[in-house]
Parts: structure tokens; sequence; C-alpha cells
């Protein structure tokens, strides 16, 4: 019985081997966060010399990589990258993701819509039917905060500050408890109206494009 951690690194692997064929001296690699998004970086390593560099989704990523070797470029400097490869909180059939339980929520988005391709890897356990069981973060700026959690209250969901916690850009987290999302898209445009929101962690609009989802069995491969 292969452990959680196993079946992160096999998701990790899994992802190494399908971004092989995009590597290039010039190909510049989006980079995600979390715990499966480290072990990707850590695969990343042994390609060093076969691309350009990446741009990381959040300052943790950054400091991994450059510990590492990687170059790591400003997403301004990049036109664009053929791949971004991020883990995921919840993941649909549909290829919909609710992320941002590491925080970084907003860069990972703007650094996906930079990409060609968004590559999502997590073990099965990600993979549900309906998402809203994990907490949906929305990044605030602070002013707003106790404005934006009234709407979400109305909206049917329990706004949760995450204590002690800053992103990378300066702003607090609210985690909503109680949303079964049956319309990712819908509320994550819906979120993205009120006023103070800096972003929701819904990836609807701009869903994966591959999920490499490792089971006991191997890696199952999601298209759309
Ligand atoms: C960070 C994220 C992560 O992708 C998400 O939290 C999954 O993390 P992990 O790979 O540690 O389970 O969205 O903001």
């Amino acid at each position: 019985m292969l452990s959680q951690q196993d079946l992160k690194q096999q998701a990790a692997e899994a992802a190494l081997a399908y971004i092989e064929p995009l590597l290039t001296r010039e190909a510049v690699i989006g980079v995600g966060t979390g715990s499966t998004a480290d072990l990707f970086i850590d695969g990343l390593a042994r390609y060093k010399t076969r691309f350009r560099g990446a741009v990381a989704s959040s300052e943790r990523s950054a400091q991994r990589l450059t510990a590492l070797g990687i170059l790591v470029l400003d997403l301004n400097e990049v036109a664009t990258m053929p791949v971004y490869v991020d883990g995921a909180d919840e993941i649909n059939e549909q290829l919909h993701m609710l992320k941002g339980g590491g925080g970084a929520l907003t860069r990972e988005k703007i650094v996906a819509s930079v990409a060609q391709t968004f590559v999502c890897i997590a073990d099965e356990s990600k993979l549900v039917q309906t998402l809203g069981r994990f907490p949906l973060p929305i990044e605030v700026l602070p002013l707003a905060r106790e404005a934006v959690a009234r709407v979400v209250q109305g909206l049917g969901g329990v706004p949760v500050l995450r204590k002690g916690f800053t992103t990378d850009n300066g702003n607090q987290i609210l985690d909503v408890q109680g949303l079964s999302i049956v319309d990712p898209l819908g509320l994550e445009q819906r979120l993205n109206q009120v006023p103070g929101v800096v972003t929701n962690g819904l990836f609807a609009v701009r869903s994966a494009d591959v999920a490499l989802l490792a089971t006991q069995q191997g890696i199952r491969q999601l298209k759309v």
C-alpha cells in the first residue's frame, strides 16, 4: 500500500516525464506551490541544464528553485511558457480545481494564465465529484475583509479568517466553509466581482488541461 507521500512523489515524476519533451534552451517552466509541487521542483533540478528557468507562484517555491540552482525569472520578463505544473486541494472530472490551501492562489492563477498547458498533479484523494468540502480560500485586501465576509455569508458560506497568515502580496485569506460548489465557473466569476476580493481559489475559468493523479494502481491521466 503506497502512502500519500509516495503517491505525491509518483505524481511529481509523472509530471516530469510529461514535460520532458517540452524542455528547450529557451523554455521557461511555470511552477506551483505546495508539498506536491515541492517534489516536482526537486525532480526538476535533474533537468536544469535543459531549460532556461522557471517562474514561481510563491516566494516559497522561488526559494526552493534557487537553492537547487534553477534560474527564477520574474513573470514580467516572460511572454509565454509551455507548461505550468501545480497541485490542487480538490479537482473534479471537468478539471476544475479548488486551490489555495498554501495561500498562493493569486500568483498561481496569474502564472497559470500565461502558460499554454496547465498540468495538475495530485494523489487520487484530491479527485471529487463536487468541489467545496475543502474550504474555499479567498484572498482579500485587509480593509475589505468584513465586507467580503458578509457577501460570502449571503451566498451561504461560512468565512473563517486564516489567522496569523499574510499572503506574498500582503493580503489576508478567508477560508469559506459550507459551500457545495455545483457551478464552479459561475461562483468563480461571481466572487471575482466582489470589491476587495483579490482572487478566489476556484480555477474553473482557467481549469487544468491535464491531470496526473497518482493511484494505488498507477497514474491516472485525465483530460477534457
Ligand atoms: C497552494 C495550492 C496547492 O496546490 C494546494 O494547496 C495543494 O497542496 P499540496 O500539494 O501540499 O496538497 O493551491 O496554494
